[in-house]
């Protein structure tokens, strides 16, 4: 067993995927939890995650020293690589450089931690303050241009760190240094398997649901559908799949939804036209998080409609909802324990305090990745379960400003060009996925056919990915974005630019809202 303290970190639950993936067991365990309890656990080793504050901030999220003294191994990634340094002894400060994002690393000493790791290579990066001066008896093994002590180790103690995330795919070798810390460092065996999730989850929701009756809210992408199938498995029909058509989809969606839905699952499926509803709530409101809180209130209340129709006169109760949420949805909406919330998730932070159903979400532990390959284990075709993401508010949140049926209208037929040229292409299983979004409130002057435009711009999203928790800038051929920027600005006479966002997550996220 190894223990994760989270410390608020966006990352914690890759950190305890990655630990898995190294074929060792983990758990995650909150900072606040007293040092006795967790060495009583007998853990390998301890992981200290990154986390939001500052070292030095008011009320930071501390560790107990006696945790560095009690003979386990110990690990740093960031915020907990600071902990560590100050802990033991070392100096961290801030020395004004911050470094978000790909960041050259060069290794000096490759000791045991970074050994067969490149001298020179790129890592993630997310912090203000740097450690200045390594504890007595650590090796310093890195640097980086803004940080003297980038990674350091004490063998003798099986104690090491690193200030970058080597948890996230973006850091290049972030898996070896991981292993090399485990299995090299803290002498863990590589015995653990992930066993069968889907099997697990199957008997969970059979526990948590009883004979109850539940809708699955169903959004068309990979995680509601699996969410149903495990949930169908486990009580059968009693179950009824509910799809809200909310006017905010992408061009001929909903259509396509329902036939690869009904084709390949053959569950219930009930199909709610909400368009009016929604647009109405939507109106005037032009701050994202507000769109977002709307959008998942709007959604619950269809489900309580549908709730209606289901039972008709029957005097049973619906009393639980099934939502495809994912770890990363959790944690961006501030679930994690004391994680900010970067944006409130339509099915997490947007859910209306009035809530009468109880949640079931058999997801929500695990990443993008995890859930389509439980997907294929259930036996749903490839065109579900290899779907590219798309966000449950849909274009309501690419729309930059307030949305409205002719400007989702406008949206939806360059989103509709730039989905076909990337198809034609062959690029949709590089990319993880590719918002179009619409600045709705901006205008610039354009020409076209010796006339003066005056219209709005669009801004293409490609990122690669591989859980969403990170992301970079795609790098598409540029006759791809040729034919994308002339066939938008020909085609959709209200659009005369288009632009290309090349911002990595982070400091970007995915999605502009
Ligand atoms: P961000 O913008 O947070 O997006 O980098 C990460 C991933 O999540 C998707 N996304 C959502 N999905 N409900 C969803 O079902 C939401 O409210 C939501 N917001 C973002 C986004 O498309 C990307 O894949």
């Amino acid at each position: 067993l190894v223990l994760v303290v989270d410390f608020g970190a966006q990352y914690a639950q890759l950190i305890a995927r990655r630990v898995r993936e190294a074929k060792v067991y983990s758990e995650i365990v909150p900072h606040s939890m007293p040092v006795e309890e967790m060495l009583a656990k007998n853990p390998k080793a301890i992981i200290l995650s990154g986390g939001p504050s500052s070292v030095y901030a008011d009320g930071a999220p501390a560790i107990d020293n006696t945790l560095f003294t009690a003979g386990t191994p110990v690990f740093g990634m960031c915020y907990g690589f600071q902990l560590m340094a100050q802990g033991l002894g070392g100096t961290v400060d801030n020395n004004g450089a911050r470094e978000y994002g790909r960041t050259p690393v060069t290794v000096g000493v490759s000791g045991i931690l970074l050994q067969d790791i490149p001298p020179a290579h790129n890592v993630w990066m997310s912090h203000g303050d740097s450690v200045s001066e390594a504890p007595e008896g650590f090796t310093v093994l890195a640097s980086t241009e803004g940080t003297p002590v980038a990674a350091f180790e004490n063998v003798g103690s099986q104690m090491a760190g690193v200030q970058w995330h080597p948890e996230v795919l973006h850091s290049e070798h972030g898996q070896k240094v991981l292993e090399h810390f485990l299995l090299d460092i803290a002498g863990a065996r590589p015995t653990w398997t992930i066993g069968n999730i889907a099997e697990e989850q199957i008997e969970r929701v059979r526990e948590q649901i009883g004979d109850h009756r539940a809708i699955c809210a169903l959004s068309g992408g990979v995680d509601s559908a699996v969410a149903a199938a495990i949930v169908a498995k486990a009580i059968g029909d009693r179950l009824t799949c509910v799809y809200v058509d909310h006017g905010l989809m992408r061009k001929n969606e909903s259509v396509a939804i329902e036939k690869a839905f009904r084709e390949s699952t053959g569950a219930e499926l009930k199909i709610v036209d909400a368009e009016k509803e929604f647009l109405d709530a939507l109106a005037g409101v032009t701050d994202p998080e507000e769109k977002r809180k709307i959008i998942g209130r709007e959604f619950i209340r269809c489900f309580e409609r549908a709730e209606v129709e289901i039972l008709g006169d029957s005097d049973e109760k619906v009393a639980f909802l099934v939502q495809g949420t994912l770890y990363p949805d959790v944690v961006e909406s501030g679930g994690g324990s004391g994680t900010s919330n970067i944006k409130s998730h339509h099915n997490v932070g947007g859910l209306p305090e009035d809530l009468e159903f109880e949640l079931v979400e058999p997801l929500r532990e695990l990443f993008k990745d995890e859930v389509r390959a439980v997907g294929s284990q259930l036996g749903l075709p490839d065109e579900i379960v290899q779907r590219q993401p798309f966000p449950g508010p849909g274009l309501g949140i690419r729309i930059i400003g307030e949305v409205t049926k002719e400007r989702l209208d406008i949206l939806r037929e360059a989103d509709a060009i730039a989905r076909e040229e990337m198809t034609r292409a062959g690029l949709d299983r590089d990319i993880w996925q590719m918002p179009v979004v619409l600045l709705a409130d901006v205008r610039s002057v354009g020409v076209q056919g010796d006339g003066r435009t005056y219209g709005h711009p669009v801004v293409l999203r490609p990122v690669t990915s591989e859980d969403a928790m990170t992301a970079d800038w795609a790098r598409l051929p540029y006759e791809v974005m040729e034919r994308i920027s002339t066939r938008i600005t020909n085609e959709v006479s209200e659009i005369n630019r288009v632009t290309v966002d090349i911002t990595s997550k982070p400091p970007g996220t995915i999605e502009w809202e």
